[in-house]
């Protein structure tokens, strides 16, 4: 595994490897690598030949008083867990490499970035898009490997791809979740072990506002309240940031449940902000 740090070496050692004929998949990631993470990893192991990883905490994309600066770190290990899982490289650039000027240009997604977690987080997503662009550029793989826990994110990279035919495909993996259902996330570990017992009410709200749209599909805003109320008793420490039930393609609120859904939440608990989601088929299956 080959560790770079500087863009034109990562340019040279993938078109090396796409001039051999491998197809070149590629892991975005702000590093603390979980489990998470790595099923990404093993995602573009078993369908690329060439897996390029790329570990650098954004910072245009949290704003001022957000955790940038204590966004857990651990360069070490994470390296170790690429190399363990098959990764061929890893980019790691510093501030300086990826906005040599400042961040003056920005991408951004209307229309997908103002919901959800775009309500508390208005500038989120144009630094994700931006540097997400910025990576597809610099790395060109075929495909890119993206999780479901970050559903918002997941739709806005992808019609951004579409939007501005950037040639590569977005792959969408699945929500990797703790034994007790809490999706794996970074900032776990910054939750005190009684607020880490709470955090697993998350999942368990999903979970029965799934099992109540299975079993009658009530109006959406049924759904949701009940879901409020649940956290309100069983996360006490937990302020909701949303909860909202949303058409997983536009991100607009629905009023009904008898068709595809994704119920999304977002709660800030002292330590850190979580979010989780499930999408919902017409016949109620959670996911
Ligand atoms: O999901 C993340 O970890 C980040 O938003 C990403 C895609 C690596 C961009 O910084």
């Amino acid at each position: 595994m080959k560790t770079v740090q500087i863009i034109a070496e990562v340019r040279k050692t993938v078109s090396d490897a796409r001039s051999g004929g491998a197809a070149v998949g590629f892991v975005p990631t702000m590093g603390a690598l979980h489990e998470g993470h790595l099923s990404l990893i093993d995602a573009a192991r078993s369908a690329c030949d060439f897996v390029a990883v790329s570990i650098f905490v954004n910072p245009t994309q949290f704003a001022p008083g957000e955790d940038l600066a204590t966004y857990p770190g651990g360069i070490e290990a994470d390296l170790s867990a690429c190399e363990a899982r098959g990764a061929d490289l890893v980019f790691v650039p510093d501030v300086e490499t990826m906005y040599p000027r400042g961040a003056v240009t920005s991408v951004s997604v209307s229309g997908l970035s103002e919901t959800l977690c775009g309500r508390s987080r208005p500038t989120h997503f144009a630094g994700v898009c931006t540097v997400v662009t910025k990576l597809l550029n610099i790395v060109r793989p075929d495909k890119a490997f993206f999780g479901r826990k970050d559903f918002q994110q997941l739709v806005i990279v992808t019609r951004m791809v579409e939007d501005l035919d950037i040639p590569v495909e977005i792959v969408s993996c699945p929500i990797v979740r703790h034994a007790d259902g809490l999706a794996m996330s970074t900032r776990n570990q910054r939750l005190s072990a009684a607020v880490r017992l709470q955090a697993v009410a998350l999942h368990a709200a999903l979970e029965s506002a799934v099992a109540r749209i299975r079993q009658s599909h009530p109006p959406a805003a049924e759904v949701i309240a009940s879901a409020r109320e649940y956290l309100s008793t069983n996360a006490p420490d937990g302020e909701i940031d949303y909860i909202q039930i949303v058409d997983p393609q536009t991100l607009r609120d629905v009023e009904t449940t008898d068709r595809i859904v994704l119920l999304a939440l977002a709660v800030k608990f002292p330590g850190a902000r979580l979010i989780d989601n499930m999408l919902v088929d017409s016949a109620g299956e959670g996911q």
